[in-house]
């Protein structure tokens, strides 16, 4: 029997909760209002696409990973898959592995069975993603002498919170896979590593998945997918704002259009406007006016030459001891330590 009072109590409690949900996403409401509306007013007009990832654009990125033009996902299988032994053997004290960005979960599994360790390991999920973090979760949980605990954050304050969590006991590896290094530009991909680098003790190490540099027709096609979903992914971000801001963007008044940027080596994503128009997006106090042409600019996919890799590490602080690159595709992965 539970008293009155006690259950008065619980059910408070649970109000609290509620409230203290309902506080965090009005939080994240209103940072990505002033984001957008920031953002849409530089020239050249521009997104952030860390804002892909609801659950719409989370699923229609998974989608991505199924096309046969995006090779990254199974380049990166393919080089976990073979040298997981060889990476496990690095780190023979491994006990914790904390993933920045962690996607469906696919890839770490693989890691972890392909070390075949015996001892049991703790995985730490950072992603600013819920869809991600459940997928994630749910594909490694499966694995036998595996505990997994999600931190939704981004990757800085996520990688922060779960390293202040760590055990005493055994080496930690931090995994940032999939090329997500790509969106950020060099000078704060730096700023990352030096981040990554700061949690590091001797013994631990940080995995680097990067798409390298290749010829520009396979980079379209990658970024402009024939059957349409990158497309879609990209106006998820449109259907995103005008969903939780109000806004009136209209899908169908934007071309997704992929470029190669050969001087910057970045593919950039682009909404442009296919007339004159104007977007009214009323929770960011915005009122857009866009001529025929013009672009939002939504996203930089960095690729990397292997030793420009080694060198942004270099500049961050971070000693190469192995790297693995798949020929076909031109996908790097690169172990450093600390
Ligand atoms: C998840 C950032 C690595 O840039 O290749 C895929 C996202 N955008 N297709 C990338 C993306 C369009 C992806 N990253």
């Amino acid at each position: 029997m539970i008293a009155p009072a006690e259950l008065r109590h619980l059910a408070s409690r649970r109000a609290a909760a509620g409230d203290a949900r309902r506080e965090l996403v009005a939080d994240a409401r209103s940072a990505f209002a002033a984001d957008v509306r920031r953002d849409l007013q530089r020239r050249p007009r521009q997104l952030q696409a860390k804002y892909f990832y609801d659950a719409l654009g989370s699923q229609l990125f998974e989608a991505i990973c199924q096309l046969p033009w995006y090779r990254i996902p199974s380049a990166e299988r393919a080089l976990l898959e073979a040298h997981a032994e060889a990476i496990g053997g690095l780190l023979p004290e491994l006990a914790t592995i904390v993933e920045l960005g962690c996607g469906s979960g696919a890839k770490l599994a693989l890691l972890v069975e392909g070390m075949r360790r015996a001892g049991p390991m703790l995985v730490r999920l950072v992603d600013i993603s819920a869809t991600a973090l459940e997928l994630s979760a749910r594909t490694l949980g499966r694995l036998p002498g595996v505990s997994v605990v999600g931190h939704r954050a981004p990757f800085g304050p996520g990688l922060r919170d779960a390293v202040t969590r760590r055990s005493a006991q055994g080496s930690m590896l931090v995994l940032f896979l999939g090329s997500n290094i790509g969106n950020f530009h060099p000078t704060s991909a730096i700023a990352l590593l030096r981040e990554v680098r700061d949690c590091l003790r001797p013994g631990d190490g940080f995995l680097l998945g990067a798409d390298l540099v290749k010829p520009e027709e396979e980079l379209l096609l990658a970024y402009g997918d024939p059957v349409g979903v990158t497309a879609a992914f990209n106006k998820s971000l449109l259907e995103r704002i005008n969903r939780e801001l109000g806004g009136d963007f209209d899908l169908d008044a934007f071309d997704h259009v992929p470029r190669w940027n050969a001087e910057r080596l970045r593919m950039e994503s682009h909404l442009v406007s296919r007339r004159d128009q104007i977007v009214r997006v009323p929770l960011a106090d915005l009122v857009l006016p866009l001529r025929a042409g013009e672009s939002i600019w939504t996203e930089s996919s960095y690729k990397y030459e292997p030793d420009g890799l080694v060198a942004l590490a270099r500049a961050a602080g971070l000693v190469c001891r192995g790297r693995w690159i798949e020929p076909s595709a031109r996908f790097a992965l690169a172990l450093f330590a600390g």
